[in-house]
């Protein structure tokens, strides 16, 4: 399976996705932000990047010219991971049930921004963080995966951030993985041997 990253700043969910790829490649990583940090990584890497600014242009032809990147590398699923921008209807419907993202909360608690403090201002026991498919509404498609994170005693936003982000390194590639492989990928994951076609 073929699958475009979007990014708009450090990127390490998309390294994360990049380093423990399995059942699918990584063909192009795209930025609404030409100045993302995470864009470096992947040159590096020797990945394809495209980025573009809907400052100046407009979010459709923004959008529309994302979009054309896309197609033109074959993508069949997109993966959101710290992509800032809201994605228009249009483009959810054109892309419907191949987009998915990762959240920091534990959906459907705390869509939105500021999950960490919201979660430790209602004296939450756990935060966590979701990977889910991405439809109009912000934060609400079908969830894929989550991961749980105690909230610990002196935790502050930025504290337990970090401990989330390192579950979502974890998580985002497995529940990706899980989400693109076919059920002839996943027999064969198993080992068994299936009987060979003429
Ligand atoms: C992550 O916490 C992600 O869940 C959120 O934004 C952050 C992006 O971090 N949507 P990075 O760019 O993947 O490092």
């Amino acid at each position: 399976q073929r699958v475009a990253i979007l990014i708009s700043g450090r990127g390490s969910n998309m390294m994360a996705l990049v380093e423990q790829a399995r059942g699918y490649e990584v063909v192009l990583v795209a930025s609404d932000k030409p100045e993302a940090a995470g864009l470096v990584w992947a040159r590096e890497r020797g990945l394809a990047t495209f980025s573009l600014s809907p400052k100046g242009i407009g979010k459709a032809a923004y959008e529309a010219q994302l979009d054309a990147a896309l197609r033109k590398a074959e993508v069949g699923t997109i993966a959101l991971a710290g992509y800032m921008r809201l994605i228009s209807d249009d483009f959810v419907a054109r892309w419907r049930g191949r987009i998915v993202n990762i959240h920091p909360s534990l959906l459907p608690l705390y869509k939105g921004l500021d999950t960490h403090a919201r979660a430790i201002a209602a004296g939450d026991e756990h935060a966590g963080c979701s990977v889910h498919v991405v439809t109009e509404e912000l934060d609400g498609g079908a969830v894929l995966g989550q991961s749980r994170v105690a909230v610990l005693q002196d935790d502050d936003a930025e504290t337990l951030a970090a401990r989330v982000l390192s579950a979502e390194h974890a998580l985002y590639p497995r529940i990706l993985s899980e989400f693109v492989m076919t059920p002839i990928d996943r027999i064969r994951e198993t080992g068994l041997s299936l009987p060979e076609t003429e």
